[in-house]
């Protein structure tokens, strides 16, 4: 994995989500009583990034008390972050304002096509990676500096744009292009529901709300980057 400090901060949740990765635990080869130091150092820069609005704070949501306004009715925003098994996907979300708008609008049905954790934390490349762009600007200058945050994000974004599908309900055989303008349809096979092109699972429906639904994917959509 190719990572850089300011890409670091994208990433994030990923980082979070895989907490075993030795990208994050440099101290792991050190000896330990210098451990607990280093731990409050990183635990500090995470806070300061946090504090200066470059990191979200993790929102840890399951039974937090919802806006009292909407919680006899909630709607995607607040039931995405309830489902563990894909808040990774919950949390790039929440990355992007036109996404995290959208999600929030209770006005616009959605149905949300969340990959599990370990279906992003698998991908051969991450989803801010483009080959084109490893190309393009070499492995090394592909997402340095603000161009290459840029592309990292604009990537990343389109990730999470090729699980949005903006209808709700999402009929079978029905074709919907995703909010990053690929078509897809979904089928059935005796009660597994598979999302096509792909033949991707549909492990559940885990929330049904008034403005959409959020479905739990055994893998990612095959998204095209440009
Ligand atoms: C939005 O979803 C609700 C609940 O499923 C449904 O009753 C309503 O018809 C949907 N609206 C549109 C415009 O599809």
């Amino acid at each position: 994995m190719r990572l850089n400090p300011l890409t670091t901060l994208i990433l994030y949740p990923f980082i979070f989500a895989s907490s075993t990765s030795a990208i994050w635990d440099p101290s792991s080869s050190l000896p330990s009583r210098q451990q607990p130091l280093l731990k409050h150092l990183e635990h500090q820069s995470m806070m300061d990034k946090i504090l200066s609005g470059l990191i979200r704070p993790q929102q840890t949501a399951p039974n937090e008390d919802v806006n009292p306004e909407s919680s006899d009715s909630p709607i995607i925003s607040d039931v995405l972050p309830k489902t563990k098994a894909i808040n990774v996907f919950a949390r790039l979300t929440r990355d992007f304002d036109a996404i995290a708008n959208r999600l929030n609008d209770g006005s616009k049905n959605i149905t949300v096509l969340a990959p599990r954790n370990s279906a992003i934390q698998n991908l051969p490349r991450k989803p801010w990676e483009n080959p084109a762009d490893y190309e393009k600007f070499g492995e090394v200058n592909a997402y340095e500096g603000s161009d290459g945050q840029d592309r990292a994000k604009r990537n990343l974004q389109r990730f999470v744009e090729a699980h949005l599908i903006p209808v709700s309900p999402w009929r079978i055989g029905e074709e919907v292009e995703t909010l990053a303008g690929e078509k897809l349809t979904w089928t059935k096979d005796g009660d597994k529901m598979f999302i096509q092109p792909g033949n991707i699972e549909v492990d559940s429906v885990a929330e049904k709300v008034h403005n959409g639904e959020v479905w739990v994917l055994n893998n990612v959509i095959n998204y095209r980057q440009e």
